[in-house]
């Protein structure tokens, strides 16, 4: 596995592989790499003749400066596991590398910039599409791998990509879920023991939506479920909504088809989010 940490380098290693007509695929991540993260490297090496994962702890998508401190960050871990799983390029920039001072990304993100995680965490899309603009970028992918955890992140990079007419295809890729369903998330690891036990409250509320779905009505369907977070003080439910699956708009009603639940929640301080396509 090459290992470059600036984007002259990768033009370089870029170039040889394009001048071979290989293709690239890009797994975007900000590292302390789980199974979910290595779901998509596999994806990609199916997909791709190339593939290219990079690691850089964005600060600009973070509207907490404790959570980016306490982002994990096991490079050494990471990059074994990156050896172990067939990434060819790890791209790995310092922050300086990625970002002039002052610099300003005004790409309007639109309505899914005041929904959900837009609304929960403001400015955090334009943190995100800046600075996957730039991994496309430097990386130039034929193919990029997002996971479906994210499912709003991808709603938007998706918009992006079309707004700008990029060349990239994008790929979503299936939650990978720990034995008791709780989605991987590099976040997992800042859970304690009793905080862990109680997550799965996240993905049980989900299905719960899910198999009852025909049972009750929305209101009733969404008042069960938040009921799940009443009853344990380390749960503080930001949201759990049913919405439509490519617009994320609130629905209510039974008819309307392509649906998905969402949820976001702190367990303690760790804040979690989850989801699951209904139909
Ligand atoms: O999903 C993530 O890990 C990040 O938001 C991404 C796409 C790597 C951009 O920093």
């Amino acid at each position: 596995m090459k290992i470059v940490d600036t984007k002259a380098e990768l033009a370089v290693v870029i170039g040889q592989l394009r001048a071979k007509g290989l293709s690239i695929g890009l797994v975007p991540t900000m590292g302390a790499l789980h199974n979910g993260h290595l779901s998509l490297v596999k994806q990609s090496r199916q997909k791709a003749d190339v593939t290219v994962v990079s690691i850089f702890v964005n600060p600009t998508q973070f509207d907490n400066k404790e959570d980016l401190q306490n982002y994990p960050r096991p490079i050494d871990q990471d990059i074994l596991q990156l050896e172990q799983n067939g990434c060819d390029v790890l791209f790995m920039p310092e922050v300086a590398e990625m970002y002039e001072t002052g610099e300003s990304w005004d790409y309007e993100v639109g309505d899914l910039d005041s929904k959900l995680e837009g609304e929960f965490r403001p400015g955090h899309y334009k943190g995100v599409t800046q600075i996957v603009y730039k991994l496309f970028d430097a990386v130039k992918p034929d193919m990029a791998f997002f996971g479906q955890k994210d499912y709003q992140q991808y709603l938007v990079i998706n918009k992006m990509v079309r707004d700008f007419s990029l060349p990239v295809n994008l790929v979503l890729c299936n939650i990978v879920r720990e034995p008791d369903g709780l989605a991987m998330s590099s976040r997992n690891v800042r859970l304690n023991a009793e905080e862990r036990k109680t997550s799965v409250v996240l993905y049980e509320a989900l299905l719960f939506i899910k198999q009852h779905f025909y049972e009750y009505t929305f209101a009733e369907l969404q008042h069960k479920a938040e009921q799940l977070f009443d009853t344990n003080p380390l749960l503080q439910l930001e949201y759990i909504k049913i919405c439509d699956l490519n617009t994320l708009e609130e629905i209510n009603t039974k008819e309307a088809k392509n649906l998905i639940v969402l949820v976001a929640c702190y367990v303690g301080n760790v804040r979690l989010i989850d989801n699951m396509i209904l139909s």
